[in-house]
């Protein structure tokens, strides 16, 4: 999604722009720009296409400076083309925004019957004008800010220069992330720490509907009345080197590879022999996950994923009722909250809108309280939820999420287990189940040496157009994610059933045409999914299982594709099964030559609705 960088130094910024535009890449994005400007001239370039294309504009013809503005647009509203790419230009007014501006349309004609002539069709630049037409009216940078803001709809982050005010950037946030880095000498904006990192590990995180305007020598933020406020610098734990690709080819893979001490240390200090420790969700974790009778679980794409498969782990083990909801249909809809409901909202980068407002609904919904199981430490669900637990699996740049997933599902298990335990789940169970967890990196790590067998099979899916995937019980949602993992990178249409529902539909689609993928481990469930493997072969679809090695399978299924793998037990198996998966799908993505970590009209953080 849309990225920001601002900076206003003693040196020349278009460096660090561009720096943490190439750091902000991961999100997704299809034209970037940016604006520098020099004791009061103003130099803009924009391209369409990668930020390496702007920066080769750039280089052609560099603008010094030490005040600027850059961005990476995610399209909305208007095509990725040049003319609405960042920053818009309006008068003195030079403009970048993250979100959307839901009451554009009605400002736009305003601005038109003002005489106002516009350059783009983005929503954007009504923001640009509006600020242009106040600074015309006496007003400085700041109050022409504050008080455009105040006549918005939607969500935005933005940062503002003009040449009326050379020496300053202004910005302001509501729904959308903007953080300040503190530098020395120096300030900086930016949508996401990553664009900051590179200058500096101080961090001011904006709240809601704040206004910020930094000058080399000071940040301030102000409220929406335009009275100062205080907001405090963390140091952020986040590293450049932590974001580096290092020996792999794409992030996806090193981020694939990175699973099995990823998920060790979501599990370090929270699970000890004696099965999980106390307070890892928080305080008064305890006391709310005591009171718990219900479970309701909201996310988004991967994350929702990894929701549904705690929806088994935590019936089984605790025996309370659990409804998981992708989170945009979730925040529209009136919701039946039983009393002692508790909330628990999963998101890799703790931005996601949808998320975030099903989170913000929560309060006027009467819920006993709520829990964020989050990746980033200071984004908002971290901020805004009761209790959470972070789930360490460091910086995630591909866009198509892999040690997020694994390590949501590793903090998913701790609840399960946590709320079992408060349930009167019986010791035997417990510990046999905390065991199985902590080998849970073991198994992973044994899993990933499937890659030369997956490579192979990689070959047999390059030319193909669709897939089906089939899973039962808490495999199911990992079908599901190995089909979201596989059109997402490889663009080949690809689903998920539950087997069971095979023949009220899909088997339709079945011919030699067709590759049925299959999650087979050995369980209660495997005689049930021979038979719609059965099924499928008698239609002459492809079937590759991945079946554990203690899976007996029938004569026939050997003269398939069977790959063999060690689940570790019944209880972590969704979490090893999904490993092929996810290498399935690079690999395919890879021979198909497709952009991998950023695939087309995708983002890492969707921060629009
Ligand atoms: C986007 C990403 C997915 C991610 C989803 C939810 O669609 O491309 O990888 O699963 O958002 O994101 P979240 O950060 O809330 O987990």
């Amino acid at each position: 999604m849309c990225g920001i960088v601002a900076a206003t130094a003693q040196r020349d910024v278009a460096p660090l722009l561009i720096a943490g535009l190439k750091a902000l890449e991961y999100r997704g994005y299809d034209s970037a720009g940016l604006a520098v400007l020099d004791e009061g001239t103003l130099r803009r370039v924009r391209a369409k296409g990668k930020v390496r294309e702007m920066e080769a504009r750039y280089d052609a013809d560099p603008a010094p400076g030490g005040t600027g503005i850059a961005h990476t647009r995610w399209a909305t509203h208007g095509a990725p083309s040049e003319h609405n790419a960042h920053p818009h230009v309006a008068g003195s007014v030079c403009l970048v925004h993250n979100g959307i501006i839901e009451n554009y349309a009605p400002l736009r004609e305003q601005l038109k019957a003002r005489g106002r002539v516009f350059t783009s069709d983005t929503d954007s630049e009504v923001m640009a004008h509006l600020i242009d037409e106040r600074i015309g009216q006496g007003m400085d940078l700041r109050e022409a800010v504050i008080a455009t803001v105040r006549e918005l709809e939607g969500a935005y982050a933005i940062a503002v220069i003009s040449d009326k005010h050379p020496d300053r950037v202004v910005g302001a946030r509501r729904g959308c992330p903007l953080l300040v880095g503190v530098g020395i000498g120096e300030h900086l904006l930016g949508s996401d720490a990553q664009a900051l990192i590179q200058v500096t590990n101080r961090m001011m995180y904006l709240e809601e509907d704040d206004v910020v305007e930094i000058t080399r020598s000071s940040a301030q933020v102000y409220t929406l009345d335009g009275k100062p406020v205080e907001r405090e610098v963390h140091d952020s734990e986040l590293t450049s080197d932590a974001v580096e690709r290092g020996e792999y080819r794409h992030y996806m893979q090193k981020e694939i590879f990175e699973q099995p001490r990823a998920v060790t240390e979501t599990l370090e200090g929270r699970l000890g022999v004696h099965g999980v420790l106390p307070n890892i969700f928080g305080l008064g974790a305890e006391e709310m996950l005591s009171k718990t009778r219900q479970v309701h679980i909201v996310a988004c794409g991967t994350s929702y994923h990894a929701g549904l498969v705690a929806k088994y782990w935590i019936e089984q083990l605790a025996r309370i009722p659990v409804s998981v909801e992708v989170a945009s249909e979730y925040r529209y809809r009136e919701a039946v909250v039983p009393p002692d409901s508790l909330f628990v909202a999963i998101s890799q980068s703790g931005e996601t809108a949808d998320t975030l407002a099903a989170l913000r609904e929560t309060k006027r919904r009467g819920y006993l309280g709520t829990l964020g199981i989050c990746n980033v430490p200071e984004s908002s669900l971290v901020r805004e939820a009761d209790l959470k637990l972070m789930t360490r699996a460091g910086p995630e740049i591909g866009v198509a999420s892999t040690k997020a997933f694994t390590t949501q599902l590793a903090g998913l298990a701790l609840l399960a287990l946590e709320l079992g335990r408060q349930r009167g789940l019986d010791e035997a169970t417990y510990l046999k189940r905390c065991q199985e967890l902590y080998t849970l990196p073991r198994f992973i790590e044994q899993a990933l040496t499937l890659e030369p067998q997956i490579i192979e099979l990689a070959a047999q899916f390059v030319s193909r157009q669709h897939a089906l995937f089939l899973g039962r019980g808490e495999h199911y949602p990992v079908a599901l994610e190995g089909s979201l993992k596989l059109k997402e990178i490889s663009y080949i249409h690809a689903e998920a059933y539950p087997a069971g529902e095979l023949k009220h539909g899909p088997l339709a689609l079945v011919d030699e045409n067709m590759p049925v993928i299959a999650v087979a481990p050995n369980g209660p469930l495997l005689e049930k999914l021979k038979s719609n493997l059965q099924e499928v072969r008698a239609r002459g679809g492809t079937l590759v299982v991945f079946a554990d090695h203690a899976a007996v399978m029938d004569e026939n299924f050997e003269q398939d594709t069977t790959l063999r793998l060690d689940s570790g037990g019944d209880f972590i198996s969704p979490a090893v099964f999904t490993i092929p998966l996810q290498l399935l799908a690079y690999h395919v993505a890879v021979l198909r030559g497709t952009d991998v970590d950023q695939p087309r009209n995708l983002a890492k953080s969707v921060t629009v609705e």
